[in-house]
């Protein structure tokens, strides 16, 4: 039995942990404001806010609940637009897309409500640009975006004087209705679910359901989104150290990667959307072991190891540039689950950059991924690993190349011999995202930008 709470309604239900949450909220408890658009994670229309238990206090991140399985929100507060609703009028959320007419046929609006009543509750709330960011998973087809970007600025206005009490500031200004005050408690008197654990994992589910939707919703699963012991980031013995179920936006923001990677924020807002962000994890990244996958391409340059679980209890650690064996496959056996990550913590001699050029700034995947991590001793590449995404059936890790750079002093001729040797190691096809040509050249042109050089003589 999974128990959870639904706006201001305690749930118990005997439903598949694997029954997709925007189907339990529309057919079984019939509430149709949360709206079915495409189902793939990429519309924002079915958007939901998911609240946990932390510290006493409730903390609240926008999911796509057309990708989000029952058995990822046992125990938490799941809020629809019909629980933001107040009696005495629209929220100022509500309020401000009325105003700045940001809404018409309507289809999309809820979805915009949440996600930004989710902006609302964030700790970024007085930044128009988080603002902004907040609904970059949120589709309309009729405003033309103009109204929703001054609605916008006026809920980022409106939220400048939030007091650190969070909750009780938004519940005071009407941005939340009553009930919210008591959710802590409520939570906190959830029996803990019981799930059968089932034959296949769902990490966050937002590469599994949007592949296999009636399949993974027909199957028995074992969910790893909320495992305690698979959600640490830590420092630990010259390595930093992260659980296989973190997230995108929980790496994004975790102190650790942000003293190491000070652009961290800048790179991952080009991932996915906030709500796919809350709920794709790094294990899921590695296992869709898609060629593009922004996570592999990322840890593929810190040289990581993974730690690689097996039913049994045993352990393995393997280099994550040996994990990837052929187009989507990977060296996970049967029975096997993904642990953790690691990559050795950077000294001060340590670059890193991350690159991401796709067709949409935002919410698209890469046409051409790459990253670089690399050490110099006096001008000279003491290490180096070079990885890129779409020129090539896997996630790829350059090893000539590295052999080649290793050793020797960072100039444009090296870089330029480099580049040859990069692109003799790749064979990329031409497809919707590019043809072969300019996989190539985009290839070349981010591997001159990771040393901040440029491909002309
Ligand atoms: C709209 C949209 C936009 C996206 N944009 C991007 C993007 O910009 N960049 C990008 O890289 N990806 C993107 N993705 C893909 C996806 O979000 C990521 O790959 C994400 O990291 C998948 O993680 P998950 O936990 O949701 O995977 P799931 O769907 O839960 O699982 C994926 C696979 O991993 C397995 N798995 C999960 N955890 C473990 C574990 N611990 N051990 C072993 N196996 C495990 C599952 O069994 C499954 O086979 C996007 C997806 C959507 C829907
Ligand atoms: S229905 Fe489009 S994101 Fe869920
Ligand atoms: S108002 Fe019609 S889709 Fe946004």
């Amino acid at each position: 039995m999974i128990q959870f709470i639904l706006n201001n309604k305690k749930i118990k239900t005997n439903k598949s942990a694997s029954t997709i949450l925007l189907d339990f909220i529309r057919e079984d408890q019939h509430l149709q404001g949360t709206k079915s658009g495409c189902r793939e994670g990429d519309c924002g229309a079915c958007t939901v806010l998911v609240g946990s238990l932390v510290k006493n206090k409730t903390e609240y991140k926008s999911m796509a609940s057309c990708l989000t399985p029952l058995g990822n929100i046992a125990g938490k507060h799941v809020v629809t637009v019909e629980g933001l609703n107040n009696k005495n009028g629209l929220t100022p959320v509500q309020h401000a897309l009325d105003e700045h007419a940001g809404t018409q046929c309507g289809f999309c609006t809820p979805g915009f409500v949440v996600s930004l009543t989710g902006h609302a509750l964030s700790k970024n709330f007085a930044k128009y640009d988080e603002a902004i960011n907040s609904v970059a998973g949120n589709i309309c087809r009729c405003t033309g975006y103009k109204s929703i970007e001054r609605a916008v600025k006026d809920i980022a206005d409106g939220l400048k004087n939030k007091s650190e009490n969070s909750l009780d500031w938004l519940i005071e200004h009407k941005y939340l209705p009553d009930y919210f005050s008591d959710i802590a408690n409520q939570l906190a008197e959830i029996k803990s679910s019981e799930i059968t654990e089932g034959k296949i994992i769902i990490g966050g589910g937002s590469d599994l359901y949007v592949r296999k939707a009636d399949e993974t919703s027909d199957t028995d699963a074992t969910f790893y989104l909320n495992r305690q012991e698979l959600k640490e980031i830590k420092e630990e013995n010259g390595y930093i150290k992260s659980g296989a179920s973190i997230t995108a936006n929980e790496i994004m923001h975790s102190e650790i990667f942000n003293k190491y990677f000070p652009k961290i924020q800048q790179w991952f807002k080009l991932i996915s959307s906030e709500q796919i962000r809350n709920m794709g994890t790094i294990a899921g990244n590695f296992v869709n072991a898609s060629p593009i996958g922004d996570l592999s391409i990322f840890f593929l340059a810190l040289n990581s190891e993974l730690v690689i679980k097996n039913e049994e209890g045993n352990t393995r650690t393997t280099a994550l540039n040996k994990f990837f064996r052929g187009y989507k496959t990977t060296d996970l056996k049967e029975g096997e689950h993904i642990e953790e990550i690691w990559f050795k913590i950077p000294d001060n001699n340590f670059r890193f950059n991350f690159e991401k050029v796709s067709k949409r700034t935002y919410l698209d995947i890469a046409s051409v991924n790459s990253a670089v991590s690399y050490t110099l001793e006096k001008n000279i590449f003491k290490e180096i690993h070079i990885s890129a995404g779409g020129i090539a059936p896997i996630p790829k890790y350059f090893e000539q190349t590295r052999k080649y750079l290793s050793g020797k002093e960072l100039n444009k001729e090296n870089i330029k011999t480099a580049s040859d040797i990069l692109l003799s190691e790749v064979s990329p096809i031409s497809d919707i995202r590019g043809s072969k040509e300019y996989k190539s050249l985009l290839l070349k042109q981010l591997f001159f930008v990771h040393f901040e050089l440029t491909n002309e003589n």
